[in-house]
């Protein structure tokens, strides 16, 4: 009961990784905004966890400033903040266009900004709180086929390494993890978008990985919790790999 008495938000915590963590943080005391842009996937989390859905669209401050508002009236300040919503478009980087380049920035990389900025200056004024982004290792080492996705988890690192370094003499930290290929409809989708392609570039990921094999959102919920208890109290501005060993740096 790492977490006892803490409130935490997760963004995108309908699904995937995000509703593991949701879990996951509630299971280790916390009360929990389970946040999403889709609504139906949100109450469903909450409802299983005794937590609060919450409506969030990632790509919107006035959303994400309503939303913060929203949860610190009924559970009380946000001690931890998790930046999960994701969301990518599988296609080599010749077959993309601007549109392309907008949604999946607007997602991945501003809506990691805009939630952080809606809840970081509160953690700062009560001088506690852990922010905890969801990165992925396509942002440190590439991956076919999400050249925008991996420019924009590369941006989350230097972000929140640079949160780190302002926020650490306000009593925050904020870290990232790093997931490999982890079994959730995100990943899912490459196969069904690009066909017999996109199986194999699942597939290569997974022999990319030392332990040649797909992770599952449980274990990087794992490593989530870890940096938002005390245990990880001197642990700021890293990106830690949750990949299987698929980049060792
Ligand atoms: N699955 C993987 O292999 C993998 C690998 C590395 C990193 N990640 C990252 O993990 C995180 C979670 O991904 P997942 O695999 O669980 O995906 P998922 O598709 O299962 O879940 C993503 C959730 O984000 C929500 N979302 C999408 N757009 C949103 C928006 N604009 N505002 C708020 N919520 C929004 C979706 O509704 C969904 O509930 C993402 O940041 C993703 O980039 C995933």
């Amino acid at each position: 009961m790492r977490l006892e008495g803490r409130v935490a938000l997760v963004t995108g915590g309908g699904s995937g990784i995000g509703a593991a963590t949701c879990r996951r943080l509630a299971a280790e005391g916390a009360r929990v905004a389970v946040t999403d842009v889709d609504p139906d996937r949100a109450r469903e989390v909450a409802a299983e966890i005794d937590g609060l859905p919450q409506l969030l669209d990632v790509r919107s401050t006035a959303s994400a400033r309503e939303a913060v508002e929203a949860v610190e009236r009924e559970l009380g300040p946000i001690d931890v903040l998790v930046n999960n919503a994701g969301y990518d478009e599988f296609a080599f980087f010749v077959n993309t266009d601007e549109a392309l380049w907008d949604r999946v920035l607007a997602v991945n990389l501003r809506g990691v900004i805009s939630v952080t900025h809606a809840v970081l200056p509160g953690m700062q004024e009560r001088r506690r709180g852990r922010i905890v982004s969801v990165a992925s290792e396509a942002g440190r080492v590439g991956s076919h086929g999400s050249s925008i996705y991996s420019a924009a988890k590369a941006g989350v690192i230097g972000f929140t390494k640079t949160v780190a370094r302002e926020a650490a003499r306000y009593g925050v930290t904020a870290n990232a993890v790093a997931p490999g290929p982890i079994e959730t409809p995100l990943l899912m989708s490459a196969p069904q978008a690009l066909g017999e392609l996109g199986e194999r570039l699942v597939q290569g990921m997974v022999g990319q990985t030392a332990l040649r094999r797909l992770g599952r959102p449980d274990e990087v919920a794992a490593a989530i919790a870890f940096l938002a208890s005390d245990d990880a109290s001197y642990i700021t501005g890293q990106a830690i790999g949750v990949s299987g060993g698929l980049a060792m740096i």
